[in-house]
């Protein structure tokens, strides 16, 4: 039985992760270390918190003497760090909860990491630490990191002190620096899942600036088995983007969805542009697709037909997330705009 302690399994994409583990490979076990913050919902695991292969605990990443504990008890192989505060709007009104999960939170397991030697940490990193594109060129994994977000500053740092704690201690790692996911049980804060539910309950749709800022956009799914090809093929050290081919400006997005719902144009709002608004985001997935051989599922099109429909089917999910304490975020950050 392979053993991984993965960190922020509650969140959206590692609560897709853990999903995909435990229904494809039975010879995996899991321990999910989640803190269960604003983002962290244990509905997103409904049908597979008991499952055998699994197990729940309700932590911290800055809790060091805890991270030793699980590592000793359920002897784990392989660290995967999906936990982090990972909205950028909430970056730019209270950076430092950013400075503490994200930088002393990932400092934190790998020393661990270091201690026990481990077999592998993986760093579920981002594209945006490679700061903005303007409109010609992407991302490689050569471009210099130029963060622009207490966000993507904080996930930068997080990057430069796995690749220090390998270069200093032999830490066996890999980080990997995704696009924009979008899927089933993405937290309506990000842009998505936000306008999918506006949408459905008729409420304005809030574009920052003039809408055309493009993102590259891969269905959640796809990232997972990117992050699968990474935990088996991946050499020790090595850094991989990976990418959908899917930009699209924000605007075409909500269109997009507008239409699927049979929703007007004129819920569209333009709003306040966020400060610091990188303009462009696009990968070139070239390395992992040719050397560890992944290939996106669907294309954008289909993926956001299957979002969207999740969305219609799990309203009750998305009920009991805007309830409480979301309306508060909402107002707080939508209010005045
Ligand atoms: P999310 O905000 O939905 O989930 C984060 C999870 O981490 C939550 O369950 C939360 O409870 C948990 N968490 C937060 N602080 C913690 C702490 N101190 N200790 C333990 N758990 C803690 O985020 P997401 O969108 O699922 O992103 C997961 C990872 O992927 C992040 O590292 C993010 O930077 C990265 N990423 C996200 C995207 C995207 O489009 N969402 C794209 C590329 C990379
Ligand atoms: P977001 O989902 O926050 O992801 P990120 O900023 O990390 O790429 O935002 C995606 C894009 O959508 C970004 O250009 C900001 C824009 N946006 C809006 O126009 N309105 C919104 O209410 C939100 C949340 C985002």
């Amino acid at each position: 039985m392979n053993r991984l302690l993965v960190t922020g399994g509650a969140g959206f994409i590692g609560s897709n992760f853990v999903r995909m583990v435990l229904s494809e490979h039975p010879d995996y076990f899991i321990v999910n270390l989640d803190k269960l913050t604003y983002a962290g919902n244990l509905d997103n695991l409904t049908g597979f918190l008991d499952h055998p292969n699994h197990k729940f605990i309700k932590g911290d990443i800055c809790d060091g003497p805890l991270i030793v504990k699980i590592v000793d008890e359920y002897q784990i192989d392989t660290i995967i760090n999906f936990a982090a505060e990972s909205h950028v709007d909430r970056s730019i009104a209270e950076p430092k909860i950013f400075i503490e999960t994200n930088i002393t939170g990932t400092s934190t397991l790998l020393e661990v990491a270091r201690d026990k030697k481990l077999g592998r940490f993986i760093q579920i990193s981002t594209d945006e630490v490679y700061g903005s594109l303007g409109s010609q060129g992407k991302f490689s994994e050569d471009t210099p990191l130029s963060p622009n977000s207490p966000y993507s500053a904080s996930k930068a740092a997080a990057d430069q002190l796995v690749a220090a704690f390998g270069h200093t201690w032999g830490v066996k790692y890999n980080i990997t620096r995704c696009s924009n996911n979008y899927g089933p049980y993405q937290f309506p804060e990000k842009l998505i899942p936000l306008m999918i539910n506006n949408a459905l309950n008729d409420k304005e749709l809030p574009v920052y600036g003039d809408g055309l800022y493009v993102r590259d956009w891969l269905y959640v799914y796809d990232h997972c088995t990117a992050l699968w090809q990474v935990l088996q093929k991946a050499p020790p050290g090595e850094t991989y983007n990976i990418g959908g081919c899917n930009e699209k400006a924000n605007l075409d997005v909500i269109d997009l969805i507008l239409k699927r719902l049979d929703k007007p144009k004129s819920l569209i709002r333009h709003v306040t542009d966020r400060p610091g608004h990188d303009r462009r985001y696009a990968i070139d997935a070239g390395r992992i697709i040719n050397e560890l051989n992944w290939r996106p599922s669907v294309s954008f099109e289909e993926g956001m037909e299957k979002t969207i429909d999740w969305y219609v089917q799990n309203q009750e999910w998305l009920a009991n997330i805007v309830s409480g304490e979301y309306q508060k975020y909402y107002e707080s950050m939508y209010g005045n705009r």
